[in-house]
C-alpha cells in the first residue's frame, strides 16, 4: 500500500492518504542542481551508480522492486548522491529521488536473498513454523524478477506509438518541480511539466489559485496575492449548486489562464500534450466557493469540434480534493453537456490508471441504475441515447460485469434482477457522492461550425 501527501499550510496539517497514489518523499533534499554522469566527482564518499542501469530499489513501503536509474544528483548536505528512479512496470507517478542506501545491485539483491534463504532453511529445520515467511520471500523474489519480463511481452503497441512513447519518456523523464503551493495547499507533484526554463528547474513553484500565475519566490507570491484582482476563474459561470460552481472558459478568450491551467494540470497528468494551443478548447472549471473566493478543485477540457467524438480531452481533480466525488461529478457534467448537445461522447484516449477507474466507476453506476429500474427490455443503443455514453463504452462496461453475450452476430445484455441488485449492493458500486442537479445548469450548446460529431 502506498501513501500520498499534501499539506494544508493554513492549518499546518499533513494529510496522508493510503491508496494507489504517490508515496511520500523519502529525501528532504531540495537542491536543484542535477549532475549527469560526466559531472560526477569520483572523490565523492560513495561511488556513483550508473544512470540508465537496472537495480533493485527499496520502495517507501519496504518492498523491493526492479528500477532503472534515470538521473543522479549530489546531495551536498550529506556528501553523496541521490538517484531519480523509475520502478519498472509501475506508473511514472511513483518515480522519485531516493538515497543511495535504498539502491541495490541485482547481484547484491541475489546474494542477500540467497543468504536469507539459507538462514531461513536452517531455521526451518530447527523450527517448522517458519514456512510461511520462506514462501513469501520466494514469492517476492519471483515477482521482482518476472514483473519486467511480463510487461515486455504484454506490450503490443505499434512501432509508431512505441517511438512516440519513447520520445515522450525521454523528454519528460525527470520531474524537477517537486512541490507547488496553491491556495492553502502545498502539494507534491507527480510528473514533469514544461514550465519555462527558469521556472521549470525550481523545486517549488508558487501558484495563484485565482489567475494561476506561477512564481518562483514566496515573497513574489505574497505580493501577488495582495494585489491580484481575481477571486474566481474568468469566463462564464454556468453551474452553481450550494458551494460548488462551474465556469466555462474559452481558450481563445482567456489564453494565458488556460495555458497556465494546462501547465498546472500536466504536473498530475502523464500523457497529455496540450499546453500552448488552447484556442480550440473549452475549459470547465470546478470551484468550491466560500467568502474568500472560488477555490480551484478540478476541471476538464473539451475540444470545440471533436472529429473523434470525444467529450473530454483532459480531466483533473487536484490531489487534496481527490476521492471526494469531484472527479465523477466532472464526468457526469461532461455527459450532461453531451445530452444537451444531443450527441454521444467518450473521453480522449489513452486514459490514465486513475481516469480508467473513475470512468469505469461512473459508467457502471449509470448503467446499473438504468437496469435496476427497468421494466421490460432495453438495448445497448437505447442506454446510449439515454446517457450519451457511447455504445462501445457501454458494451465494455457490461462486459466487465459479465453481462454481455455475443448472440447471432449481436451483443446482447444477459442478466437477472438478482445479479443487478447483488452488484448495486456490493462495495464496488458506490452511489456517487456528488451528482449534477440539471436545474442548476445554465447552458446552451454552441452552434457548430460543421456537423462533425457522432449523432445519436
Ligand atoms: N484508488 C482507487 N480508486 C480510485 C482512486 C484511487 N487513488 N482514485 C479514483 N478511484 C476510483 C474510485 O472508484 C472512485 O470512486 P469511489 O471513491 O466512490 O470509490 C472513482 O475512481 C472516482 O472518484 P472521484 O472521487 O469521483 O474522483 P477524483 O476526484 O479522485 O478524480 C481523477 C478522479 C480526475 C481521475 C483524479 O484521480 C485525477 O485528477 N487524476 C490525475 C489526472 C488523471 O489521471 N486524469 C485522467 C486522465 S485521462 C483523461 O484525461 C481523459
Ligand atoms: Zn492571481
Amino acid at each position: 500500500m502506498n501513501t500520498r501527501l499534501f499539506r494544508d499550510t493554513s492549518s499546518n496539517v499533513s494529510v496522508v492518504f493510503t491508496d494507489q497514489g504517490k508515496p511520500p518523499k523519502t529525501t528532504n533534499n531540495t537542491d536543484e542542481k542535477v549532475y549527469g554522469n560526466e559531472d560526477i566527482d569520483s572523490s565523492a564518499p560513495d561511488k556513483p551508480l550508473d544512470v540508465g542501469e537496472h537495480y533493485v530499489v527499496r520502495r517507501p513501503d519496504g518492498s523491493l522492486h526492479p528500477a532503472i536509474i534515470i538521473q543522479s544528483r549530489r546531495n551536498d548536505d550529506e556528501g553523496y548522491f541521490d538517484y531519480y528512479v523509475h520502478y519498472e512496470g509501475y506508473d511514472r507517478r511513483l518515480d522519485e529521488w531516493v538515497q543511495r542506501e535504498r539502491v541495490m545491485t541485482t547481484q547484491q539483491f541475489d546474494q542477500d536473498w540467497k543468504d536469507d534463504q539459507q538462514s531461513r532453511t536452517m531455521n526451518l529445520l530447527l523450527n517448522q513454523t517458519d514456512r510461511k515467511i520462506t514462501r513469501n520471500q520466494k514469492r517476492k523474489h519471483c515477482e521482482v524478477y518476472h514483473h519486467q519480463k511480463r510487461n515486455i511481452s504484454e506490450d503490443d503497441t505499434d512501432p509508431t506509438s512505441a517511438a512516440l512513447e519513447e520520445e515522450h519518456e525521454a523528454l519528460t523523464k525527470v520531474k524537477y518541480i517537486d512541490r507547488i503551493q496553491i491556495g492553502r495547499y502545498e502539494i507534491d507533484t507527480w510528473y514533469f511539466s514544461p514550465y519555462p526554463e527558469e521556472y521549470g528547474k525550481q523545486s517549488k513553484l508558487w501558484i495563484c489559485e485565482y489567475c494561476l500565475k506561477y512564481m518562483r519566490l514566496e515573497k513574489t507570491f505574497r505580493y501577488h496575492m495582495s494585489e491580484c484582482i481575481f477571486r474566481q476563474p474568468p469566463g462564464k459561470e454556468i453551474y452553481r449548486k450550494n458551494s460548488i460552481a462551474i465556469w466555462e472558459v474559452d481558450g481563445k478568450d482567456h489564453k494565458i489562464y488556460c495555458q497556465n491551467l494546462c501547465l498546472l494540470a500536466k504536473l498530475f497528468l502523464d500523457h497529455k500534450t496540450l499546453f500552448f494551443d488552447v484556442e480550440p478548447f473549452l475549459f470547465y472549471i470546478l470551484c468550491e466557493v466560500d467568502k474568500h473566493g472560488s477555490h480551484l478543485v478540478g476541471y476538464f477540457s473539451k475540444e470545440k469540434e471533436s472529429p473523434d467524438g470525444y467529450n473530454v480531452a483532459c480531466i483533473l481533480t487536484l490531489p487534496p480534493y481527490q476521492r471526494q466525488g469531484y472527479g465523477k461529478l466532472l464526468i457526469a457534467f461532461s455527459y450532461e453537456l453531451s445530452k444537451l448537445e444531443e450527441v454521444v461522447g467518450s473521453p480522449e484516449k489513452p486514459l490514465s490508471d486513475l481516469g480508467r477507474l473513475s470512468y469505469h466507476s461512473y459508467w457502471s453506476w449509470v448503467i446499473l441504475e438504468i437496469l435496476r429500474d427497468l421494466r421490460g427490455i432495453i438495448s445497448i443503443k437505447k442506454i446510449s441515447q439515454m446517457t450519451s455514453i457511447t455504445e462501445g463504452d457501454i458494451t465494455a462496461t457490461l462486459n466487465s460485469m459479465g453481462m454481455v453475450k455475443y448472440w447471432k452476430g449481436e451483443h446482447v445484455i444477459c442478466t437477472t434482477p438478482q445479479l443487478i441488485s447483488l452488484l448495486i449492493n456490493s462495495s464496488h458500486f458506490k452511489k456517487p457522492r456528488l451528482v449534477v442537479d440539471t436545474s442548476s445548469l445554465q447552458w446552451f450548446p454552441p452552434k457548430k461550425a460543421q456537423v462533425n460529431v457522432i449523432k445519436k
